[in-house]
């Protein structure tokens, strides 16, 4: 049959649509590839499972996320993949895959197969994913070290544990099974945590797309309106952005809502007088914004509220200037707690001198509750370790963290003012660690209180 272009073309696009293709670019998975080669040497494999659908009710799914780990290494993101990398050996990037099913892909998409897993996704062999238990002592054959993820995918690791066993017992015969396992996930975490061109690239788009979620959320802002109709907007932006949607559930919260960490009822309607506090994220290549900005309902803080909000913007403020080359993610937290607990005690909700209130934890902690940073990455909590033999470990260029102080003042706090009972207050901005000094990723969004005045309901 003679192929016509016009013909052709249109394939070619349902062969590779857009979404399955790798994005940034194959370049960049390679690369990490090879480092993360570099890392475990020849004589040792990785072997990482790309994730599951997972059932949200009776037989309809959640739209599906691939594992981190797995997509950072691939590109990749469909269920009931593995991947398996080994230094040196032929071949040294292998994929398992759902095999292409014209009648399976008609009801829920379309699968790439290993053809497309070699040629787009550039592994040195593929196989369907059926093939996994018979490929695997073949592939671990002869590897003193397997790299898997601890304790994350049950019938992966039993798949591993009978090609190993399978191994060990052929031995007689010359088969060399894997004596060693270690962590893939601490692995992964120290290639992750520092960001890569490629990584930069997403996380600064994806801060960008939530930047713009939250700048519409202020301007559309008034009395009345509810909290779902926040998050909609919000979630909106980031889907008509290209963004595959939030990096975590967004919590839009008022009133004494805000004073819950991880509120996503999101249910309740914004009142005159009350804040509202918004912690919302998009994802992009699966990296993810994380802003919180907290800001009144009708535009203008009330003078306690004013009071309140400027002790923890003076918090996140200290801590971006803390978030130095050298600087440990602790110091950042204490020179934000040194500042809140400064501002208590000027509030009248702490006694005490400062060192003495900073000495015991069960004085303050009822009004910061969280520590004020984390990584930030493919998760919104990212992989990586935090500390080395107890001690933090210091922040090098590249890495990327939240600066995110707090204070909740509980609605039954008879020591508050009555105005201040059931208020929450946070203030989250993602920053890169530089030699030249930090850089705030999500500068975009107003946090001064003159700014957040002037811009709230600006468009309601
Ligand atoms: N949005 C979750 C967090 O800020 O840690
Ligand atoms: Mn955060
Ligand atoms: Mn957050």
């Amino acid at each position: 049959m003679v192929v016509t272009a016009a013909w052709h073309l249109p394939m070619l696009r349902f062969v590779l649509p857009l979404t399955q293709q790798p994005s940034p670019s194959p370049a960049v998975y390679r690369a990490r590839r090879q480092r993360i080669a570099e890392r475990i040497g020849e004589g040792a494999a990785l072997i990482l499972h790309g994730g599951q659908s997972r059932i949200r009710s009776n037989d309809t799914e959640h739209r599906f996320r691939p594992d981190s780990n797995f997509h950072y290494l691939s590109g990749l993101s469909e269920p009931g993949a593995v991947l398996v990398v080994r230094p040196g050996r032929d071949p040294e990037f292998a994929l398992f895959v759902r095999p292409r099913d014209p009648q399976a892909e008609i009801w829920s998409g379309r699968r790439i197969g290993p053809e497309q897993a070699r040629a787009v996704y550039g592994a040195d062999a593929a196989w369907p994913i059926g093939e996994l238990a018979a490929q695997l002592p073949r592939l671990l054959d002869g590897c003193a070290t397997v790299h898997l993820p601890f304790a994350a995918y049950e019938a992966l690791d039993r798949q591993v544990f009978a090609a190993i066993d399978h191994l060990r017992r052929r031995n007689r015969y010359g088969d060399v099974a894997p004596e060693r396992l270690e962590d893939a996930r601490a692995l992964l975490g120290e290639d992750r945590i520092i960001k890569d061109a490629g990584a930069l690239g997403s996380l600064r788009r994806a801060v960008d797309i939530s930047a713009r979620g939250h700048l519409a959320a202020l301007r559309a802002c008034r009395p009345g309106l509810y909290e779902h109709e926040l998050e909609a907007l919000l979630e909106y932006h980031f889907r008509r952005l290209g963004s595959s949607g939030p990096g975590y559930g967004s919590i839009v919260g008022t009133g004494d809502n805000a004073t819950i960490l991880h509120y996503v009822d999101n249910c309740c309607r914004l009142e005159e007088g009350h804040l509202v506090l918004i912690d919302a994220g998009a994802e992009w290549d699966y990296f993810t914004g994380d802003i919180t900005r907290t800001f009144p309902v009708s535009g203008r803080f009330t003078p306690a509220q004013r009071d309140l909000y400027a002790i923890v913007l003076a918090a996140n403020e200290a801590g971006i200037r803390e978030a130095q080359v050298g600087s440990t993610v602790d110091s950042i937290y204490h020179v934000c707690l040194r500042t809140l607990c400064q501002g208590l005690r000027d509030l009248g909700l702490v006694d005490g001198d400062l060192d003495g209130i900073l000495e015991d934890e069960a004085r303050y902690i009822g009004y910061t509750r969280h520590r004020h940073s984390h990584w930030l990455g493919a998760d919104v909590h990212d992989a990586g370790h935090y500390c080395f033999h107890r001690e933090p470990r210091p922040l090098q260029p590249g890495m990327v963290l939240t600066i995110e102080p707090g204070l909740y003042i509980a609605a039954d706090d008879e020591r508050a003012p009555a105005e201040l009972r059931g208020t929450g207050i946070r203030i989250e901005d993602d920053v890169l660690i530089q030699a030249a000094g930090p850089e705030v990723l999500t500068h975009l969004v107003p946090k001064g209180i003159d700014e957040l005045e002037a811009i709230v309901g600006s468009e309601a």
